[in-house]
């Protein structure tokens, strides 16, 4: 799992880790002292920190890719990690890598996406799992689930209520993954050998 921050998803992960017969060989994140990695520790997760400050892109995914490959993950779980990745690292790691992304894609990709939803006058907004492409936030989409914004909500209500229902879709989705019912086709996603059209609910 890439972390970068808090980590609470990384922890919602955790507290499912038997349900969904998940096991975390590893969590690396590119910021030293982020509570993530306490989260893993606590779990008796093996943690590291791969530094991307002060590094080119490509020595940081180079240094990132070499600390990777030697867990050989079936699945590499991108879960508050704010790096944007480029071409060749995804490339490499293409219908194994999942993201998180706290907005119903593809509207509202990259950042401050629940102010945007706010700012745009929508009246749901929500979260989606999607598999890693080449394009910012732009991979198939696997699942999602949605939220009302209230006329009283603030970008902080909201991505509090948003990441509740990360906290839920995320190991739905890759318990989906383990049991080897989610593949990633020519830019498709499949779940049970059916193309995914519309993003799925994951209760
Ligand atoms: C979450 O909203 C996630 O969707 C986004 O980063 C935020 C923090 O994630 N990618 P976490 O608490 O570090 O898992």
């Amino acid at each position: 799992m890439l972390i970068s921050g808090s980590g609470s998803n990384l922890g919602a992960l955790i507290g499912h880790i038997d349900s969904i017969n998940l096991e975390i060989v590893c969590v690396i994140s590119n910021q030293a002292g982020v509570y993530g990695l306490v989260r893993a520790s606590q779990a008796g997760i093996v943690n590291k920190v791969v530094k991307s400050s002060g590094l080119s892109r490509e020595d940081f995914e180079d240094k990132l890719a070499q600390t990777i490959d030697k867990y050989q993950p079936e699945i590499i779980i991108l879960a508050g990690f704010m790096r944007i990745l480029t071409t060749q690292f995804t490339q490499r790691y293409l219908g194994k890598i999942l993201n998180i992304h706290p907005s119903l894609l593809p509207k509202f990709k990259g950042l401050n996406t629940h102010q945007r939803a706010i700012e745009a006058g929508e009246k749901t907004h929500g979260v989606s799992v999607h598999f890693v492409s080449p394009d910012l936030d732009s991979g198939a989409i696997i699942a999602q689930k949605t939220v009302a914004i209230d006329p009283n909500d603030t970008a902080k209500s909201l991505a509090k209520k948003v990441l509740a229902q990360e906290h839920l879709l995320y190991p739905c989705v890759i318990k989906w993954f383990v049991q080897g019912r989610l593949v990633l086709k020519n830019g498709l996603a499949y779940l049970d050998n059916q193309i995914i059209t519309t993003p799925k609910i994951c209760e």
